[in-house]
């Protein structure tokens, strides 16, 4: 059997922002449509706002072929400083679709390698007449940094542990469909490294101004103390978080953002913390099993769940094409406006 959990739990590692504030990182204000950095702070409206645009989207890319030129002449850099497959693949995919200019970033081979700073290099970019940047840095806080600076908008595609936006988006947007457009008294079990995870708090700020519950699990070193500050209620075991949820979604174990000594062993926490088909009859009838990738199959979700009829981890995928076509355009707008 298991070992017990500390009762105590430790404050977040390697999180450069602390719960549940961080005022340095909230600006500019997400009223400032140029830039999406994170969920914290939107409104119910706005949220809505775009989820609408990605239905439109999505009803749009479901015809085959899109090709528009909603966005044509719109120069975006895609800045990754984090590996990435389907969150760059589906901005890049997006760009196309839209008709934009993709330009394509990385920090090996240029000049960041050679010494000039993250703001230097991107100023020079957008200096060429940039009009979007799609981010991802190890270090929270830095889509907001360039937003400050940079004269273009700013779109976060996931800095450090602190958010990740458009992932946030797209796990709305599933669960609108799965819980048939009624977010309000519904809950999701948000289960597994949440102290390393943007994804989780992105998920956290959007579910609770849509008006869903949020119930978080995980081993007591990766569930960050003073967590429940946020609104969630904290489970003691992952059965007590599934006990009746409309939802689950289960999380990475991020090996790369954490100290070691973390967990046991991958084979404790599966046996403790993983999804696997017995735990899942704990959930309401036609709840949904969620998870942003990459899976760690047999760790945090067995396979026969990762592929079972309750996963919607294929939906969330698709679903993030249509999310960043509605984000792409409503920032390149914005843009377009503010320059006029
Ligand atoms: C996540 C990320 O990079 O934050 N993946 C994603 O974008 N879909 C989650 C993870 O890395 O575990």
């Amino acid at each position: 059997m298991s070992q017990a959990q500390p009762t105590v739990r430790p404050e977040p590692s390697g999180a450069a922002f602390s719960y549940p504030d961080c005022p340095a990182i909230a600006e500019p204000s997400p009223a400032d449509r140029r830039h999406l950095l994170g969920l914290e702070g939107m409104t119910r409206a706005e949220l809505t706002e775009i989820l609408d645009s990605a239905g439109h989207w999505r009803e749009r890319l479901s015809r085959g072929r899109l090709a528009c030129d909603e966005l044509a002449g719109v120069a975006v850099v895609n800045a990754f400083f984090e590996d990435s497959t389907r969150t760059r693949v589906s901005f890049e995919l997006a760009e196309h679709r839209l008709g934009a200019i993709p330009i394509p970033f990385s920090p090996a081979g240029s000049s960041v390698s050679k010494g000039e700073s993250l703001l230097d290099t991107l100023h020079t970019i957008v200096a060429m007449g940039v009009d979007l940047v799609v981010v991802r840095h190890p270090s929270p806080g830095t889509p907001a940094l360039l937003a400050r600076h940079l004269e273009a908008g700013v779109v976060n595609a996931g800095d450090g542990a602190h958010e990740h936006p458009t992932q946030g988006l797209l796990d709305l947007l599933t669960l609108r469909d799965a819980w048939h457009g009624r977010f309000e008294g519904r809950s999701i079990a948000i289960v597994g490294d949440v102290a390393h995870s943007r994804v989780a708090r992105s998920a956290i700020f959007g579910l609770h101004a849509l008006g869903a519950s949020v119930r978080l699990a995980g081993p007591a070193t990766l569930v960050p103390r003073g967590i429940e500050s946020l609104g969630c209620e904290v489970a003691e075991s992952l059965e007590q978080a599934l006990q009746g949820a409309d939802a689950v979604m289960a999380l990475r174990l991020q090996r790369e953002r954490m100290e070691a000594g973390l967990v046991p062993s991958l084979g404790e926490y599966a046996r403790e913390w993983g999804l696997d088909a017995a735990r899942l009859r704990l959930l309401e009838p036609g709840a949904v099993v969620m998870h942003p990738g990459p899976m760690n199959r047999g760790v945090e979700i067995a396979p026969e769940v990762a592929d079972g009829e309750r996963s919607v981890v294929l939906a969330q995928v698709a679903n993030g094409v249509a999310v960043r076509c509605a984000v792409l355009a409503r920032c390149a707008t914005a843009v377009a406006e503010a320059r006029a």
